[in-house]
């Protein structure tokens, strides 16, 4: 179903040796055609895309009823450098209409998959064609705009990485694509979807935690090798904290983009939508050991994978952590940044669904908001500041597109932390503020990433101009 014109599209269902992948992407690349210059805008990646209803083994190979990208979950790995064009035809053969959102990177506002803001939705048959040039490198994905909190908990989501033009030399490059699902007691996905149950907490929250579609799989590594791990969390509400216990991998790289400065792994919170990139070596001398990664955000740590190392030894190549490569232009924040809006998050009774996730007292439903304008406005090139002041007692983690952004305050204490982001966890009661300088015009949507409370109308639209 993949059509490779440049770079393949890696199956990403099992845990494996990225490095063998990127060679065999890259003799792809030699056979398929003859190498134009990285930076050329002719240079396009080509895939077919297509979702669809099929059965997958998941959780432990179990053949489930799903809806995939290209018949796989996660979907497929899509890689492309920098500087390169992706095309992406988008086929629907599912049972209702969807679209494909690239969370995260700054795409073209028409490209951005936003159901009646930027596109039309894509119709059961249809196709629509995706096209963008990525400007950052770094760890993306991609899932459907449209009754998010059903296709994506079915499956339908993939990892998109836009690699470096001279990617840093790890030994190694491992995805951990972190989920969870509801199953029934059938084993099938369990069928009822936006329950009150759900809308009342924080979204469905799975009974089977699984790293790239499997229970606490095991991670095959070396003594000594020096692994570049791109976590993200694609669970509907569940968030996760991974302790790697002994190891002591470093975070070079928040949503995407790096950081300032590699920051030690202290036990971040990675919200639904969250990418770390970590900077792991393998202890030279821990040959035969086991080491196990466990869970510790909800109150029993459990595990999540392990990271068994064996075999023979390998030089850990000598080389500063990548740092605030590709990065778009900061302002300076501070207080001189004009506050442009505070958008007040919380719930009350009413709505479709029997309760609505409010900002601002206002909800937003992709089936209905055809908005032509915002409701909130930035000045492009300017650093603005916004303020989410969580007025519930549920988790949001709040997403904004199209652009970056640095979190300045927590409940008016200021935090310095030295990497940019694309999404924030709002915890209960709690007012974080953040400084943004969007680059890109265009109609950018807001929300929760808790996919029910989305559903639910924690969505809305801010201006760029
Ligand atoms: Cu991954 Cu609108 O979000
Ligand atoms: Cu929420």
């Amino acid at each position: 179903m993949l059509k490779r014109v440049h770079l393949g599209a890696l199956p990403s269902n099992r845990l494996r040796a990225a490095f063998g992948v990127v060679g065999t992407a890259l003799a792809l690349f030699g056979v398929a055609c003859i190498s134009p210059p990285a930076e050329s805008p002719f240079d396009v990646v080509e895939f077919e895309l297509v979702a669809a209803p099929s059965t997958v083994p998941l959780v432990d190979g179990r053949q489930m009823e799903v809806w995939a990208y290209d018949g796989q979950v996660p979907g497929p790995t899509i890689r492309v450098r920098r500087g390169q064009t992706l095309r992406v035809r988008f086929t629907n053969r599912l049972p209702q209409p969807t679209t494909v959102h690239w969370h995260g990177v700054r795409v073209p506002n028409a490209m951005d998959g936003v159901p009646g803001v930027t596109q039309p939705q894509v119709e059961p048959g249809e196709s629509f064609t995706y096209e963008f040039a990525p400007p950052d490198a770094g760890t993306f994905w991609f899932h459907p705009h449209v009754r998010s909190s059903e296709q994506v908990e079915r499956g339908l989501f993939g990892v998109l990485i836009v690699e470096d033009p001279e990617p840093p030399p790890f030994s190694r490059e491992e995805v951990w694509v972190l989920d969870d699902l509801l199953l029934a007691r059938d084993g099938r996905i369990a069928p009822e979807f936006n329950t009150r149950h759900d809308l009342a907490h924080d979204g469905r929250w799975g009974n089977v935690v699984m790293v790239n579609g499997e229970r606490a799989p095991t991670l095959e590594v070396k003594p000594g090798e020096r692994i570049r791990l791109r976590l993200l969390n694609v669970a509907n509400g569940r968030v996760f904290v991974p302790d790697f216990g002994e190891l002591e991998p470093r975070v070079i790289a928040v949503d995407g983009l790096y950081a300032k400065e590699p920051v030690a792994w202290g036990g971040f919170e990675i919200a639904p939508g969250n990418r770390v990139d970590l900077d792991l070596v393998v202890p030279p001398d821990a040959g035969g050991r086991r080491f196990a990664v466990q869970d510790r955000f909800t109150r029993r740590p459990f595990p999540i994978a392990e990271i068994a190392v064996s075999g023979d030894r390998v030089e850990t190549p000598a080389f500063p952590a990548p740092a605030r490569a590709a990065e778009p232009a900061w302002g300076a924040f501070g207080e001189s940044a004009p506050a442009r809006a505070e958008l007040r998050l919380n719930a009350r009774l009413g709505g479709p669904l029997g309760i609505e996730w409010t900002i601002n007292d206002e909800v937003m439903d992709h089936a209905h908001d055809h908005a032509k304008t915002g409701r909130y406005a930035l000045p492009r090139n300017e650093a603005s500041r916004l303020r989410f002041v969580n007025d519930s007692y549920r988790l949001h983690p709040m997403h904004l597109h199209g652009m970056f952004f640095r979190v300045l305050s927590r409940n008016g204490v200021a935090v310095d932390e030295p990497f940019s982001r694309d999404t924030v966890l709002v915890h209960p009661k709690e007012t974080v503020e953040v400084g943004v300088v969007p680059a890109d015009p265009g109609l950018w949507m807001a929300h929760c990433h808790v996919l029910e409370h989305a559903e639910a109308g924690m969505m809305t639209l801010v201006e760029v101009r």
